[in-house]
């Protein structure tokens, strides 16, 4: 029953009502003993019953203790007539719930002002061993640059009750149930009953911060059951596909409150905080100084399910159980690009692309190029990409990536090509989006791969002639020292043991040499642009490739083989960039982003 204006309780004497909750109505009031507007919580008749005075009262004085700039104070509390009421003191404002009502996301400033304020309460309290239980943007009061948390205590007293299982009041239990303790924000372990602990408003914080980045909830759902479910299994989608231009770190710590084992969270309210402030200095900074991703390393196991696809024939019994290394930078995004480095380079040559990168990046190294590996044992190039194929599966399932987007530079991109085309009997996973870096072209732009596969492992001293051979090839003075480059580092790594690099780069030499022209790019330009929703296939401005393009747009003109007229807008060269410039950071993390703007169009 509503209370008239005019009602008198205790000293408080209602005006208006300001709003109604789960548990009952709150009224702007005057406190006449001071003469100033208050804000009483009148609980509702049923539910003061329930709860009692005496826990009500309880719960309640524990939660006065509370004294901090971003906790609603208590004023007082009583009953009159049977009915619970706690006096607050009236807020000018409006609840956080309006804000995400009237404006949809907030901007991130204020997004970390409110997330540090809430944060910095929740400390405080948790350290007095109060933990609130409901947190939701209807308990979050905005007023001016302030953001208070509204109704510690109460959920306390609520819960306890629930548990105590009061069977004749199951009824009203549920029923406020439904209400008080809206499901929407509930850890998991809430939902299910459990023991509850400051960690499980954690999550509740990460459900609210969620709301406020991406505009919508974590989980859709149509029912209270539905959402329970959701919140017991269902992994939440990254924020980062509602809003890709946050930053990592705000990005990965509302993600690690959402995680559904209270140990997997952050494990204090004084953790998370110590992580807003430094989001918050990040997005202060004018240049953004951004932390970099922590890289880690793994391995992934080549058990004998995966070693019965490959060619058996040639199958080094010495690979089964044996692995094949890659990085991840550890993003929280579902957005996933796997970078395929070039012919005897390894995932060091990604290292600053995946440490800049926001979304996750995962970079293998080919099997037997690991720079510390003894006695490299070579496979073939399908095997490679056999191989490649299941990690991406794995890493695509692991890290539920909804967007795929693949990088190869130079051979990367050549078994990035193979990759994406599949076999009949191994379809690879469904990407999204290809980002070749100078991809061969024809027989002529593998004139590295043609020297590498002329090596005989046995017969060292012929590849030395070669070698020199390769000065007189080379068609301008900084191709030659690339190429010198390249092989000085890559010839020592391999230090002598490069069966490896000969046994893929024969295959791919073989590739060309098997058909002429530019069969081989056509295959694989044509079957990519079939599958991906956006391509780019770029060049270096090398003479060497520019003179083999050129090439190519004659052929296409006669015969079409591009399948139409020549796609300028996917296969581009950058001006004044050559072969190992294409890799540089700016450049591939550039273009990822737009590969991956270009893509979700397309997708939507
Ligand atoms: N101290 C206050 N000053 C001004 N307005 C307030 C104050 N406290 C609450 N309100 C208003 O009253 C409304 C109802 O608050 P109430 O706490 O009853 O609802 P709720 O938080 O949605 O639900 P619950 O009962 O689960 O807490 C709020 O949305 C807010 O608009
Ligand atoms: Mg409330």
């Amino acid at each position: 029953m509503p209370l008239d204006s005019g009602t008198k309780l205790g000293p408080y004497e209602i005006s208006v009502p300001l709003g109604a909750g789960g548990m009952g109505e709150v009224y702007r009031a005057l406190d006449t003993r001071h003469d100033r507007a208050v804000a009483v919580k009148v609980l509702r008749q049923d539910v003061s019953t329930l709860v009692g005075v005496e826990r009500f009262l309880r719960e309640i004085r524990i939660a006065a203790q509370l004294t901090h700039p971003h906790i609603l104070p208590l004023i007082d509390s009583g009953e009159a007539g049977g009915v619970l009421f706690y006096v607050m003191p009236y807020i000018e404002g409006e609840t956080l719930r309006n804000r995400l009502l009237r404006e949809g996301e907030l901007p991130v400033s204020e997004i970390i002002r409110i997330l540090h304020q809430i944060t910095d309460a929740l400390a405080y309290a948790h350290a007095h061993g109060v933990v609130h239980r409901d947190l939701k943007p209807e308990n979050v009061l905005l007023s001016d640059r302030h953001a208070l948390l509204a109704d510690f205590g109460v959920a306390k007293a609520l819960s306890d009750l629930s548990r105590s299982g009061l069977t004749a009041t199951t009824n009203l239990v549920t029923a406020i149930g439904s209400t008080v303790g809206t499901p929407t924000y509930m850890a998991p372990e809430q939902v299910g009953g459990n023991m509850v602990d400051q960690r499980a408003d954690l999550y509740g914080v990460g459900v609210v911060a969620y709301e406020m980045i991406g505009g919508r909830l974590p989980f859709q759902a149509t029912s209270a059951q539905q959402m329970m479910a959701a919140h017991l299994t269902q992994a939440p989608d990254p924020i980062t596909k509602w809003r890709p231009a946050i930053s990592v770190r705000l990005a990965n710590a509302v993600m690690k409150c959402l995680e559904k084992k209270a140990a997997d969270r952050w494990q204090s309210a004084a953790d998370l905080l110590a992580e807003i402030e430094v989001a918050g200095t990040e997005i202060k900074t004018a240049a953004p100084v951004e932390t970099p991703n922590e890289l880690t390393d793994h391995r992934f196991t080549l058990s004998e399910r995966i070693c019965r696809k490959l060619n058996r024939a040639t199958l080094d019994p010495r690979v089964i159980g044996d692995h094949l290394s890659y990085v991840d930078n550890q993003v929280r995004s579902d957005v996933l690009v796997f970078f395929l480095p070039g012919l005897g380079l390894d995932h060091a040559d990604f290292e600053s692309i995946l440490q800049r990168l926001r979304y996750r990046g995962v970079s293998p190294t080919l099997y037997g190029c690991e720079p510390e590996r003894c006695g490299r044992i070579s496979l073939s190039l399908a095997d490679h990409v056999v191989i490649l194929r299941e990690l991406l599966k794995d890493v695509k399932e692991r890290f539920h990536a909804e967007t795929v987007v693949i990088v190869g530079y130079s051979m990367g991109a050549d078994m990035g090509f193979e990759l994406l085309l599949g076999s009949a009997d191994e379809p690879t996973p469904r990407i999204d989006a290809f980002l070749s870096l100078e991809c061969n072209l024809s027989l002529d732009t593998c004139f590295v791969s043609r020297l590498l596969a002329g090596i005989d492992p046995a017969h060292p001293e012929l590849s030395i002639a070669k070698l020199r051979g390769l000065g007189d090839s080379a068609a301008s003075l900084d191709e030659w020292l690339n190429v010198e480059e390249y092989l000085v580092k890559v010839l020592r790594k391999f230090q002598g043991d490069i069966g490896v690099l000969q046994r893929a780069a024969a295959d791919i030499v073989r590739l060309f040499s098997e058909t002429p022209g530019f069969e081989v790019f056509a295959r694989w330009f044509c079957g990519a642009r079939e599958r991906v929703r956006a391509l780019r296939v770029v060049f270096s401005s090398d003479p060497r490739t520019r003179a083999a393009l050129a090439r190519l747009k004659l052929d296409n003109l006669d015969k079409g083989i591009l399948g139409g007229e020549f796609p300028g807008d996917m296969i581009t060269v950058s001006k004044n960039v050559d072969h190992f410039k294409l890799m540089a950071t700016e450049h591939v993390v550039r273009q990822v982003d737009e590969l991956v703007t270009e893509a979700r169009a397309v997708s939507d």
